[in-house]
């Protein structure tokens, strides 16, 4: 059974049901979230990401926001655009993968140190499948690091995510970990820079994955 089918397959409908490839397939050269909110998820893979460990950049563009001071063994991207992912310097290697038609990880068992999902999780219409997958290629007790804030590409976020605010996306997230099983110490953080209202958000949820 498709682990995501415990949730209500309604909250995963989005107003544009079409192909991701047709709407990825002209890059986007942008950042989705103003200086200060990127500042804000630098500083958090500072806190969670060691330098020297070998990361994975779900959802990848071509900016990964990691700290420009830190020298990681191997960063890897998987994302839906080629031309985005192949600009991104932090890269060593990528995958493209439309994570809503095949949400399985073309990658070994425990194989990275910490991944990062940034300004993306909205758009998963399998995201317990994506969770459980990254439990398997995480090593135990590597950090995820999920970011966002309240912007979107609305036509492909899903209904849920529409249908709540920022407190419910952290719930919502917390629940999709939940679901995919094999994550413990999940915190649910409000990282917006302050004063409030003058920058984008920046909300997170972090989980490590549980050993055995
Ligand atoms: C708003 S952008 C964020 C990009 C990057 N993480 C950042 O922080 O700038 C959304 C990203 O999600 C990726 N994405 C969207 N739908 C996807 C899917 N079905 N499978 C895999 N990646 C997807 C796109 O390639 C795009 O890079």
């Amino acid at each position: 059974m498709n682990p995501d089918d415990a949730l209500p397959a309604n909250i995963f409908r989005r107003q544009d049901e079409t192909p991701d490839a047709e709407f990825y397939h002209h890059p986007r050269f942008v950042t989705h979230i103003d200086d200060r909110a990127i500042a804000a998820v630098t500083q958090l893979y500072r806190e969670y990401f060691p330098p020297d460990s070998t990361l994975l950049d779900l959802m990848s563009s071509w900016v990964s926001h990691l700290p420009p001071e830190v020298l990681y063994r191997r960063v890897v991207g998987l994302g839906m655009n080629k031309a985005e992912l192949k600009a991104n310097p932090r890269l060593a290697s990528f995958v493209v993968q439309d994570l809503n038609q095949q949400p399985a990880l073309p990658f070994a068992d425990d194989e990275f140190d910490g991944a990062a999902i940034c300004v993306s999780i909205d758009y998963l219409t399998q995201p317990v499948a994506v969770l459980r997958e990254l439990a398997r290629v995480l090593r135990p007790e590597a950090p995820l690091v999920i970011t966002f804030s309240n912007r979107c590409f609305p036509s492909k976020a899903i209904a849920a995510w529409h249908a709540l605010d920022d407190r419910g996306h952290l719930a919502l997230v917390r629940q999709y970990l939940t679901a995919a099983g094999g994550w413990h110490g999940i915190e649910l953080l409000d990282r917006s820079p302050l004063p409030p209202g003058r920058s984008d958000p920046l909300f997170a949820v972090v989980a490590r994955v549980a050993a055995g």
